[in-house]
């Protein structure tokens, strides 16, 4: 760790340097990549930096407090928060899409959209920070919350929508475990960085065909659950990425003398090192069986949970 200790602290001083009393404005997602560099700049400027994190309604249960809790009021950092909740605007834009590039489509413009009026109420600022790391830079495309920034908001490569000067991007030579580290040095929590990847889109493209704020409740309660369970394993034990996802279909099943007409959950765990392919991971059955149980009892409209036994390819990652 003497390495990132050392990368941090000279990363720290050369944007101290660079930015002198400038303005950064950085869009914060939540995911490693995002935090670290917004961490970084916390710790180098300061006041002078104004994080933007939205919360569009499809993130995992509990993620905006946990992102609010870290970088917002009373957090560790001393900065210019901002947590915009556009919730309502995403599930209203969303209301009757099924189509899969559809929901994609929406949810990236959209997202620009609230970003872009943001960016207008605090004005011209001298930076842009983005958590670009190294295998974003070598290859485009790859999953991962930076891919993400680019895909929804860069517009022919670069933000046109933020009037800024220059980007930094602090995290531009680092591959996926020394950003962790690296958050670490900084003092980020373990369940920020150690988190799995987590698509853009979110949970919107873990639900199969239209998107409610009731599915979006169901999903985020199993999802909750079954990560819960599987990380009471070893970290060796791990999948690479592990989720619940809302099927469309729904089943009969009996709770009591009661037949009921409810959902089917899937769950997903996968091993992989570039997320290009993808194996499945072979999980304790105790640790899927006591998380289905806990699923089927703990939470409403789900009466049937199944395991995704799919490699990639044929199937991807996500359901959409
Ligand atoms: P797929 O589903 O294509 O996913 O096998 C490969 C990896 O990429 C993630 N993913 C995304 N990440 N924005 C992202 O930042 C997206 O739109 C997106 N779609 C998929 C997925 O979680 C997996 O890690």
């Amino acid at each position: 760790t003497w390495k990132m200790d050392s990368f941090v602290e000279q990363t720290v001083a050369e944007l101290k340097e660079r930015i002198g009393d400038g303005k950064v404005l950085c869009a914060l997602s939540g995911g490693v990549d995002s935090s670290v560099c917004a961490a970084m700049l916390a710790k180098a400027i300061g006041k002078q930096l104004t994080c933007v994190f939205v919360d569009h309604g499809l993130l995992r249960k509990n993620e905006r407090e946990e992102v609010c809790a870290v970088f917002g009021e009373g957090g560790q950092f001393d900065i210019n928060f901002i947590c915009v909740d556009a919730r309502e605007r995403f599930y209203s834009k969303l209301a009757g899409v099924t189509a899969p590039e559809g929901k994609r489509k929406i949810i990236g413009e959209e997202f620009i959209r609230v970003f872009e009026e943001e960016a207008k109420k605090i004005g011209a600022v001298d930076y842009l920070a983005q958590g670009t790391i190294y295998p974003d830079v070598v290859e485009s495309g790859l999953g991962g919350e930076s891919a993400t920034i680019k895909s929804h908001h860069n517009v022919g490569g670069l933000p046109d929508f933020v009037d800024f000067k220059e980007i930094v991007e602090p995290l531009r030579d680092l591959f996926k475990d020394e950003v962790r580290q690296s958050g670490r040095e900084l003092g980020l929590p373990e369940n920020l960085v150690a988190r799995q990847p987590f698509p853009g889109p979110g949970l919107a493209i873990r639900i199969i065909g239209d998107v409610t704020p009731e599915k979006v409740a169901i999903v985020q309660d199993a999802d909750a659950i079954y990560r819960e369970e599987v990380d009471k394993l070893p970290m060796s034990e791990r999948p690479s990425q592990y989720f619940a996802a809302l099927t469309n279909m729904r089943s009969v099943g009996v709770m009591g003398d009661e037949r009921t007409y409810d959902y089917a959950i899937a769950l997903r765990a996968v091993t992989t090192t570039d997320f290009m392919t993808a194996e499945v991971t072979m999980l304790p059955p105790a640790t899927i069986t006591t998380a289905a149980n806990r699923i089927v009892n703990e939470v409403k409209h789900i009466n049937r949970v199944l395991f995704d036994y799919t490699t990639k390819p044929p199937a991807t990652i996500e359901f959409e």
